[in-house]
């Protein structure tokens, strides 16, 4: 890794941080407590910048990686808010389909996504004028297009993913050189974590989203948070310079 490369990146990433909190505000970053959303809750945290941070807590969600609220608490003093399912919605999908019916089809799949995170996450969002994710342009085919900024329309807000341009061994090396908490699973074969029971570990060489809804095509493998109606939500290119 070339150091001086980390470091601008680093410092690119803090000005977004810092444009998102000065122009955006209200502005709230989604934190799926995985290794990228420490980096960025560290940057918002040791920053001190007004970004509130919450995690959908889906009711699935391993407990090693609920001990990470924990650990937010310990080191920075800092609660999560937590967003949790309508317990009426959660009953009737179980009632109906099963309490594992993500299993069946990919239909129940994204209906239960749907229920257990979509619709909490536009509670999250409701007022905001932004909102910040842990999303890498590397980490699987649907974000190679990734931009750090976007527009999400169906939000109607700004959305920023200002790791997207940031490697794993990036995301390892910010970790480990500022000592940030991390979920355990990351350690015993987990780099991409969701829900419990749609999450398992994968073996050396294998894609880091293999892991992730493994029963499905890659092109459905994604929750319904950052895709809608099955498109991504992109704004245009930014316009580039006319050359004179
Ligand atoms: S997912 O769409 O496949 O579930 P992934 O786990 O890669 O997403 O996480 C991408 C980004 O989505 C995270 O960096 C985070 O911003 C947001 N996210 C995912 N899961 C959650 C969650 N449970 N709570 C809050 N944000 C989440
Ligand atoms: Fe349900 Fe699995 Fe989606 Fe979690 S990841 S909300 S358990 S289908």
């Amino acid at each position: 890794m070339n150091i001086a490369d980390f470091d601008r990146l680093v410092a690119a990433t803090k000005e977004t941080l810092a444009r998102i909190a000065g122009d955006f505000s209200p502005a709230v970053f989604a934190s799926s407590l995985a290794a990228e959303d420490m980096v960025l809750t560290d940057l918002i945290l040791r920053g001190g910048l007004p970004i509130a941070i919450f995690t959908l807590e889906t009711g699935r969600l391993h407990q090693e990686t609920l001990s990470v609220l924990d650990r937010i608490k310990e080191t920075y003093g800092t609660e999560v808010t937590l967003y949790k399912p309508e317990p009426a919605a959660v009953d009737a999908y179980v009632r109906q389909n099963g309490l594992n019916a993500f299993y069946d089809s990919v239909d129940l799949r994204k209906e239960c996504c749907r229920i257990r995170k979509v619709e909490p996450l536009n509670r999250a969002l409701a007022g905001n004028k932004a909102w910040v994710t842990g999303q890498r342009r590397a980490q699987s085919t649907t974000r190679a297009a990734l931009d750090v900024q976007e527009n999400d329309e169906a939000h109607g807000m700004a959305k920023f993913n200002p790791l997207a341009h940031w490697s794993e061994e990036d995301v390892w090396h910010y970790i480990r050189t500022n000592n940030v908490p991390y979920n355990p699973l990351h350690d015993k074969g987990y780099p991409s974590i969701g829900c419990e029971p749609c999450t398992r570990a994968i073996q050396p060489g294998e894609d880091v989203r293999a892991g992730r809804w493994w029963w499905e095509n890659p092109e459905s493998k994604e929750c319904g948070l950052h895709i809608v109606d099955g498109k991504l939500i992109r704004i245009k290119p930014a316009a580039q310079p006319t050359p004179a």
